[in-house]
């Protein structure tokens, strides 16, 4: 062995970001030939490598109309970045969150049904009173008629969308792979991790849309919806229930997630309750015990990666047991039951499975008692 060979390999920063940004693009676009998308991917990079930092900014434009790349999610803020897209936005320099936002005036009837429309936008969700005021600001309304392209796949991010009415259907790589009907949010994607459109959305039907631009987006919306994203995704990418979801539906399903600490001796979940969601361990133990005569007899503990609440959801009876948090401190992300029905409702199939599962468990916890 030579001596070189017995050095210390180090992994240069510049390649671990180009890999992860490349990651990101691939799991979300999905594409059919992993090496097909790489060549394209790398050729594109290169081809849009920022010029030195004096270039000036007529080229600058110019190039990030032509980009079609798909490099730099936000975590990784740095200077090659900014020559991606036109208005070189960086969130966190920008700490000035009343600037330039964009104002459209509404009559209190648009008002009205745009408060309605976003009622239920997940992405929204951890937004304060005074962010939520200033999106409902920002907004104009878009009509569209049957065959509109809203977002062709590829393109740089100009607007994100929300649903008030339609139906919109969406393609990648020509193939239709989702459907929106009258209610969701579309063409976030691009405008949070900096990259082009992953998909077609046409509209099938005459609606009305909610657009927020894309500055407006980052500047509000970026950090929180960033952050919460990153933050679930370990722990979502381990349940193996969820494995089933598209990486898109994984994306969504954090958005819709409450994080809830407890301590232990804490209860969770009240036997007979109505239920209200149910949750996911992102950190300690819980204990689920069930009634039993005068007392309560534990029939499982759960950790870390493993969920409960679910079967009260897909049955739609009141609570069967009891969850007591145990184990030191645990933290929970809670899904409730609407955001459960919407994002998780295919999967009602695999959480049946379970519900044979518990059957067992409590004719074992039947037959020990009376054995006692
Ligand atoms: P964006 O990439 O900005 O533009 C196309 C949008 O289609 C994308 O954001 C998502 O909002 C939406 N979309 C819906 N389903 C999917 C999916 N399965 N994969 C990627 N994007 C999707």
């Amino acid at each position: 062995m030579s001596s070189d060979s017995s050095r210390r390999i180090q992994v240069p920063e510049e390649l671990k970001e180009v890999l992860l940004q490349f990651s990101i693009a691939y799991l979300v676009e999905q594409p059919p030939d992993v090496i097909d998308y790489a060549a394209d991917y790398f050729n594109k990079l290169q081809a849009n490598r920022p010029a030195p930092a004096n270039q000036d900014q007529s080229q600058d434009d110019q190039q990030s109309i032509n980009s079609q790349d798909g490099e730099e999610p936000p975590v990784m803020q740095n200077s090659r970045r900014k020559s991606v897209f036109a208005e070189a936005y960086d969130p966190e320099a920008d700490d000035d969150d009343e600037g330039a936002t964009a104002i459209f005036p509404k009559t209190d009837e648009q008002r009205s049904r745009l408060v309605e429309s976003v009622k239920n936008v997940l992405l929204f969700r951890s937004l304060e009173k005074e962010q939520m005021n200033q999106v409902l600001d920002a907004m104009f309304e878009r009509k569209v008629q049957p065959g509109d392209y809203i977002i062709r796949q590829g393109d740089d991010g100009d607007n994100f969308y929300v649903i008030e009415s339609g139906i919109y259907k969406v393609y990648i790589n020509d193939k239709h792979i989702n459907t929106y009907n009258h209610t969701g949010l579309f063409g976030e994607l691009a405008l949070l991790y900096n990259m082009p459109r992953a998909a077609t959305v046409q509209a099938e039907t005459n609606g009305l849309l909610w657009a927020m631009d894309r500055q407006t987006f980052r500047r509000i919306l970026l950090k929180s919806a960033f952050k919460k994203r990153k933050m679930y995704e370990e722990l979502l990418n381990n349940v193996p229930m969820l494995k089933a979801l598209q990486n898109y539906e994984r994306m969504n399903l954090a958005d819709a997630l409450i994080t809830k600490s407890c301590e232990a001796g804490e209860r969770i979940i009240k036997q007979g309750d109505a239920a209200d969601g149910m949750y996911f361990i992102e950190e300690g133990t819980v204990s689920v015990r069930m009634d039993q005569d005068d007392a309560e007899v534990e029939i499982s503990q759960l950790g870390k990666g493993q969920y409960f609440g679910e079967l009260a959801l897909v049955t739609h009876r009141p609570r069967a047991a009891s969850v007591y948090a145990t184990g030191g401190h645990v933290r929970l992300a809670f899904l409730d039951t609407e955001a459960f029905e919407r994002i998780m409702g295919f999967l009602t199939d695999v959480l049946k499975r379970n519900i044979v599962i518990y059957e067992q468990m409590f004719t074992e916890m039947a037959r020990r008692n009376t054995n006692l």
